[in-house]
């Protein structure tokens, strides 16, 4: 029985089905949790609008005249959204039939450890009795009493992607993955954009010169960035709010989007009663395996509070549906890149450069895209790969990417980080030309101070 069908729990249950186990999937939503219906395809879908949106105003760069300039329609874009979330949301639906897959449509509720206790819309109770149980409950936007979120002038992005018309200007609290995203594809489509963070840089989790490169492209899109700086207070105001920050300045907008991090779903699923054990964060503590306190229940994705990924989800509930039916499995993590889609694209992998320093003597290597021709075709030439190897065994620690297709380049140096590779290894690879993949084999051998495409170095 898995509690949840996000990425996480539908994927362990069509994984469990295919292994011969009778599954069931509780979910009192619509399948595919946060990731497919209020998160990363959602806004990946309004993210190629506005990228698309921009292209055409820079079509004359590609010798392209256009006879009036273009006007984007925020509505057929949210229906665009919508069309491709159903969709993909009726697929999972598919793909549990033909693998034979029970849905509960309802909440899933813990009662012991052996049984779940489904209660659907009309409060009508289903008690279900399962040798192992899975919790996949997922996380939510978080909410602070004093950013008091109601959905009209104080967002969460679940708001943001049903809005009725976007406003003139917004106010972002938090420059994270969602509040970067956000502020890049509003400023693509002509939003004014305040950004506040308190921490040193956008993106503080990312590696500094990744966030100097993105600071820098902020900047082009005309977002104003405050970092190092809080958010104090949030009121109404004349635009709509007005927000005072920690170092005296106010600012006026229509709206405010709060993106400071994300909530646990661990409350009424009965975890108490079950004898499962919480953090006081509120995220259910598992071992490598996914089991929790309790032997035959286990827990993956967000709700473990390790890393809140649809795609580490996905690994979780692999290796929590092997171990309950009968397998040794833990997880393996080694590889896992960060993907974030703000314009430019972000991707990582590895260490940070400040991580990496603390225990290896270290080697970097970095080669911008203004140097590849085929960021010049694609006029996007913002960016650059870095590299960090161990100056000792040629291995590579880290790596890191910014630019048109960050996210899609960022793959070969997971595998190659996957598989333990050295820097040289990873750069004797021959690569496809041209192709923005090339600056990885570039900064590999620029590491080695070998790079053909770079100026002559003074030692
Ligand atoms: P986050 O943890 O990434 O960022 C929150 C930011 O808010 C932090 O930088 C924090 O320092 C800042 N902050 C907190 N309180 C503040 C205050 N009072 N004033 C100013 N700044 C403040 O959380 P976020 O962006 O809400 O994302 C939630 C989760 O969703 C993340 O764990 C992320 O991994 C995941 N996600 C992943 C995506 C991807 O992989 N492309 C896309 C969107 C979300």
């Amino acid at each position: 029985m898995i509690i949840g069908g996000g990425p996480g729990g539908y994927t362990a249950g069509i994984r469990a089905a295919m292994k011969g186990a009778k599954v069931a999937v509780v979910e009192y939503r619509d399948l595919g949790g946060v990731c497919l219906n209020r998160g990363c395809i959602p806004s990946k879908a309004l993210i190629a609008s506005a990228t698309q949106y921009k292209n055409m105003k820079e079509a004359e760069a590609f010798g392209i005249k256009l006879v009036a300039p273009p006007v984007y329609d925020w509505l057929a874009m949210r229906a665009r959204k919508d069309k491709i979330v159903n969709m993909l949301v009726s697929g999972i639906g598919s793909l549990f039939k033909s693998h034979g897959v029970t849905h509960y449509n309802g909440f899933g509720r813990l009662a012991g450890s052996s049984h779940v206790v489904v209660t659907d819309e009309n409060g009508v109770e289903t008690r279900i009795k399962a040798d192992n149980i899975i919790i996949a409950t997922g996380s939510r936007a978080a909410n602070i009493p004093s950013f008091p979120i109601d959905g009209k002038r104080i967002l969460n992005s679940d708001h943001l992607l049903e809005l009725e018309n976007l406003p003139q200007s917004i106010l972002i609290i938090g420059a994270g993955v969602i509040g970067c995203e956000w502020a890049c594809m509003l400023a693509l489509l002509d939003v004014e954009v305040h950004v506040v963070e308190m921490l040193d840089h956008a993106l503080p989790m990312e590696d500094s010169g990744t966030a100097q490169v993105l600071e820098r492209e902020l900047k082009k899109l005309k977002v104003n960035l405050y970092t190092k700086t809080k958010v104090e207070s949030i009121t109404g105001g004349p635009a709509g709010v007005q927000a005072k920050l920690s170092n005296g300045k106010i600012i006026d907008a229509n709206q405010a989007l709060v993106a400071v991090g994300r909530s646990f779903n661990t409350e009424d699923i009965g975890l108490e009663e079950a004898g499962v054990e919480k953090a006081k964060n509120g995220s259910i503590p598992t071992g490598p395996d996914m089991r929790t306190n309790v032997k035959n229940i286990f827990a993956i994705g967000d709700v473990r509070g390790e890393i809140l990924l649809a795609y580490t989800a996905t690994h979780d509930g692999a290796v929590a549906v092997d171990n309950a039916l009968g397998e040794k499995r833990t997880k393996n993590y080694a590889g896992v890149p960060s993907v974030i889609f703000t314009h430019p694209e972000v991707a990582s992998v590895g260490l940070r450069e400040s991580q990496a320093a603390k225990d290896h003597q270290i080697a970097i290597g970095k080669f911008p895209l203004r140097v590849l021709g085929k960021a010049h075709a694609e006029n996007e030439i913002a960016g650059e790969v870095k590299i960090i190897g161990d100056k000792k065994t040629d291995k590579i620690l880290g790596v890191h990417v910014v630019g048109i297709h960050a996210t899609e380049v960022i793959h070969v140096a997971a595998l190659a980080m996957n598989q333990g590779l050295t820097v040289t290894q990873l750069g004797n690879l021959i690569f496809g030309h041209p192709v923005i993949s090339e600056a990885v084999m570039e900064a590999a051998h620029d590491l080695h101070n070998a790079s053909v495409h770079l100026a002559k170095k003074r030692v």
